[in-house]
């Protein structure tokens, strides 16, 4: 396992101004085509449930599932930081936290991430007083979605981003690494970031963010059914697979032009 020392250059990234990026993998091709690209840390998140595994959202996500998951990215990656999501309702107590993030540790994750901030501190520090690398995660909590009503902006007033400051300091103090703010208000989330020395790793909560991280699907247009509103993908893979599929229709049925020649 990754030391927690071994995180101080996260830190040291920040203090440079390096930008740190970061972007979901779920299956071994995807893994090692990040990982060969170069990226910092590659996050299995329990979106998966939503890009892959066809759920509504993430709250249906199994500890079993995240596990095979993670399992698959950890055979690819050889330079990024593999981080995993403890699924909802995996970290009750600061106990079942820690029994959660040894199971992802055991499959390959060289750390991992719960969400929510000053409410869970006793399990974040539990899971880094057991020597496992942290990443927090605070802002809008997709596990939260059906009790919130929606994915709706956080730290849109003086209260709320007081509120995401302290959460990001709790769980500094607490000993995570790095923390995610998820579609926090640009300005709030600049805020966040200058009162924490961890770096802030941003989605959907604009530039000020000390890294950035994006579901791969959006951002290779992967899963056209939805994007969010916050991304800008960069390639429509969608449209090749569904180009290429409708090209091998064509050949097997013997209606496209290399029909005879290409089988
Ligand atoms: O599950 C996930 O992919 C995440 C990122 C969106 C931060 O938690």
């Amino acid at each position: 396992m990754v030391s927690s020392k071994a995180m101080e250059k996260f830190r040291e990234m920040k203090r440079k101004g390096e930008k740190i990026a970061v972007l979901t993998a779920y299956d071994y091709p995807m893994a090692r085509l990040l990982d060969e690209s170069g990226i910092d840390i590659i996050l299995v998140g329990d979106s998966v449930g939503m890009v892959v595994l066809g759920y509504e959202d993430t709250t249906s996500v199994t500890l079993d599932e995240m596990l095979h998951h993670t399992r698959a990215v950890a055979r690819a990656v050889k330079q990024a930081l593999l981080v995993a999501d403890l699924p909802i309702n995996t970290y009750h107590t600061p106990e079942q936290a820690v029994a959660t993030a040894k199971k992802l540790v055991e499959a390959g994750a060289q750390a991992v991430k719960l969400e929510g901030g000053v409410s869970h501190v006793p399990q974040i520090e539990a899971i880094t007083g057991a020597g496992i690398p942290f990443m927090a995660h605070i802002g809008m909590l997709p596990q939260s979605v059906r009790e919130e009503g929606g994915y709706k902006l956080k730290g849109r007033t003086p209260a709320e981003a007081d509120a995401l400051i302290r959460d990001a300091q709790a769980v500094e103090k607490a000993g995570a690494f790095s923390v995610v703010l998820e579609i926090v208000a640009k300005e709030a989330a600049k805020q966040v970031t200058d009162a924490v020395s961890i770096p802030t790793i941003g989605i959907g909560s604009g530039e000020h963010c000390d890294g950035q991280v994006l579901v791969t699907h959006d951002l290779i247009g992967l899963f056209p059914w939805f994007t969010p509103k916050f991304v800008s993908p960069e390639a429509r893979v969608a449209e090749e697979i569904r180009k290429a599929t409708r090209a091998f229709i064509e050949r097997t049925r013997g209606t496209g032009s290399m029909s005879k020649t290409s089988a």
